[in-house]
């Protein structure tokens, strides 16, 4: 008899819980990502355990993943890895450098092809009355002064422009302070392209315009109507 057969049902779920806990403390990360036993997981699994398998994560700093455009997952996992993209607690890096590359197609595909997520609240996600959504939905399809309109990229996007609707509140709110400080950045070659219109929009909106976009964002479900408007 093997040595280590009376684990073997059990190691796996074990080692699954110390890299979730590893997951939910940033600091010990770039140490667990080395522990992953990805023997006989399939490329996403490992993704699952903060985005959700169902592509639906429970915490709103892990942005939602299911029915995401594929061109824009791959995109953003390439700007992890050439680090154009990072975040405070390394957790993206850290688990994108151990992926193998031939899979990230793959891992993207299975993503976008989750359903997309419902909008499950009238509430942020702290649970805290947020700005009424209709300022938010006025700023989206109308944008202001100096702003484009949101809606013009965003309502049915495409191609490497991603879908923002019931996205975490949370999360839309720190990618767009992230775009306004610089902190989130991109590739420069697409600096004059919509990408570009995204981040002077990002740095020419209030701390409360910002708010309320992300509430009706995380408060609406995808239309499926609407032009097509993917940047490219
Ligand atoms: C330890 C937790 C963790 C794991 C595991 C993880 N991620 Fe992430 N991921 C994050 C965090 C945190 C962010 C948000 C970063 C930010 O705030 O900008 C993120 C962001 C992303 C984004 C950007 C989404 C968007 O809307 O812009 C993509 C794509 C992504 N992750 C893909 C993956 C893939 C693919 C895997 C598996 C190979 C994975 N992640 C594993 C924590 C994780
Ligand atoms: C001209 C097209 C365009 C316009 C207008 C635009 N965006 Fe974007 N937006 C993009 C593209 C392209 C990206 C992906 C950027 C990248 O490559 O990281 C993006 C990314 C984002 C993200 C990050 C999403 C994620 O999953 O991480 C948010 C949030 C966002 N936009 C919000 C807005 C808001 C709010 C407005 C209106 C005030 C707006 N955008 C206007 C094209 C646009």
């Amino acid at each position: 008899m093997p040595a280590n057969e009376p684990f073997g049902g059990i190691m796996p779920v074990l080692t699954r819980h110390v890299i979730l806990a590893g997951a939910m403390s940033c600091i010990c990360v770039p140490v667990l990502a080395d522990m992953i036993d990805e023997s006989g997981m399939a490329p996403w699994e490992v993704c699952g355990l903060c985005h959700g398998l169902d592509g639906v994560s429970a915490m709103p700093k892990f942005p939602k993943l299911a029915g995401q455009n594929a061109a824009y997952i791959s995109e953003q996992i390439h700007n992890f890895r050439t680090g154009l993209r990072a975040n405070d607690g390394g957790q993206m890096e850290a688990i994108i450098g151990e992926i193998d590359p031939a899979d990230i197609d793959a891992i993207a595909t299975y993503f976008a092809n989750l359903p997309l997520p419902k909008a499950t609240s009238q509430q942020n996600d702290s649970g805290a009355r947020s700005d009424p959504p209709a300022v938010g939905e006025h700023l989206f399809a109308y944008g202001k002064s100096g702003v484009q309109a949101c809606a013009d990229c965003h309502t049915n996007p495409s191609g490497k422009t991603p879908i923002l609707f019931a996205q975490h509140e949370a999360y839309l709110v720190k990618q767009l302070a992230d775009f306004a400080s610089g902190e989130r950045t991109i590739d420069p070659s697409r600096f004059s392209s919509a990408s570009g219109a995204c981040f002077r929009a990002a740095s020419r909106l209030q701390r409360a315009e910002i708010t309320a976009l992300a509430s009706f964002l995380a408060n609406s479900t995808a239309p499926l109507i609407g032009p097509s408007a993917g940047d490219q």
